[in-house]
């Protein structure tokens, strides 16, 4: 290829690169174009943070192509302290280039040694190694992009030739840029997510939920989402949406909310009003999430064959976030304890889901919740209710 197609190449990778928000997805694009545009095996993607380096992604073809799959990126996460004693702690500390013919011959008074642990394990041979500083706009750095084996065009492993190590290293800061503003973005949504659940929080704190309860049934909804066929971008919609399904309670007088026995139908019909109130406090955002959890709060309490609330409107009539949140959060009461009832075991609460498959539920929402039982169990594991006094029974109206 010649220099200017080159170069025309490396800025559709820098606007590739730009329009990736998920960092996972971003570091995976990063390791396989740096390797395509190298012509290379292998590359590893080092992450910064603080005074280490986390190995994140790396991807080698010939491991692939000798077990006879095509090259995956694999996700690692150990972490390194940086120091110049090893190859890309050296270029992250440095903020030099290493372009290095011959990682088993280094030059004579190296500060760094290459560590042979991966060949060995592997049975591979890394001979070129190019490793580049990511650094941001500012100068910053953000890690290290590290390539092996180049190769020529008869497959024979050679030296990066030096006229490449530019472009490699204006494809690492644009890396490094992509990569800060999607750390910065998952940042941003981690906080809005934390302020989320704790303003639901809030809004069940009169209740017998509790902050798990809210969690549970977030995680659970974006479980059955994906299984009913959402991107992962529409389930974490759903994840965001979901904790505010019962914020309309704040407008429920306590002592209708707080009512220990049964309700009368007309201290049922107030209660009821939660959906419509959730909706009103929620409708007419901008922001695509809000409106989200307005249709959820609205829909949550809807029923397939039609005899929910508020609006008895049936089957696809019902908005599907609404079907899939109804899924989550009774699931999550059945299999929880309650001031007035014990909890059902996992297979039970499995099971009264799957009997009110049609009637209560979406059959469609019902197959993908299934599906999704081994992700479901380990979140109702990992987020169990801790056994301490429960407040007044008034969960699942
Ligand atoms: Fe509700
Ligand atoms: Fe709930």
């Amino acid at each position: 290829m010649d220099a200017t197609s080159l170069v025309g190449r490396l800025a559709d990778i820098g606007i590739a690169l730009t329009s990736i928000r998920s960092l996972d997805r971003l570091l995976e694009h990063i390791v396989v174009q740096a390797c395509d545009f190298a012509s290379c095996d292998g590359g590893t993607v080092y992450i910064r943070e603080g005074e280490c380096l986390r190995l994140a992604v790396w991807r080698n073809a010939a491991l692939a192509r000798r077990s006879g799959r095509q090259a995956e990126v694999v996700r690692e996460g150990r972490l390194l302290p940086i120091s110049s004693r090893w190859i890309a702690g050296y270029v992250a500390s440095e903020g030099q280039v290493l372009n290095l013919p011959d990682v088993y011959c280094l030059p004579p008074g190296s500060p760094f040694a290459f560590d042979p642990n991966f060949d060995r394990e592997n049975d591979y041979h890394t001979r070129s190694m190019l490793c580049v500083p990511m650094n941001d706009a500012t100068g910053d750095n953000v890690g290290a992009l590290q390539l092996v084996n180049a190769m020529d065009r008869a497959g024979r492993v050679v030296a990066f030739p030096a006229a490449i190590e530019p472009l490699m290293r204006s494809l690492a800061s644009q890396a490094a840029v992509a990569i800060r503003n999607a750390q910065l973005d998952e940042k941003l949504k981690a906080a809005y997510f934390d302020t989320i659940l704790r303003l639901s929080v809030a809004a069940e704190y009169r209740d017998t939920d509790t902050s798990r309860h809210v969690r549970r049934v977030s995680l659970y909804a974006e479980a059955i989402a994906l299984e009913c066929g959402m991107t992962a971008e529409q389930a974490e919609l759903v994840r965001f949406a979901a904790p505010m399904h019962d914020i309309g309670k704040l407008g429920v007088p306590d002592a209708i909310l707080l009512k220990p026995g049964a309700l009368t139908p007309a201290e049922r019909q107030v209660m009821q009003e939660h959906t419509r109130i959730g909706y009103d406090i929620l409708k007419d955002s901008d922001a695509e999430v809000i409106r989200a959890s307005a249709e959820v709060a609205l829909a949550h309490h809807e029923r397939w064959d039609g005899r929910g609330y508020p609006s008895g409107l049936s089957g696809d009539a019902i908005p599907s976030l609404g079907r899939i949140v109804a899924l989550a959060d009774a699931f999550d009461c059945i299999s929880s304890r309650r001031v007035y009832k014990e909890p059902k075991s996992v297979d039970e609460s499995v099971g009264i889901i799957r009997s009110d498959s049609g009637s209560h539920f979406d059959p469609a929402g019902v197959e993908a919740f299934l599906r999704a039982r081994g992700r479901i169990e380990a979140i109702h594991e990992s987020l169990a209710d801790d056994d301490g006094p429960v407040s007044p029974p008034t969960g699942g109206r």
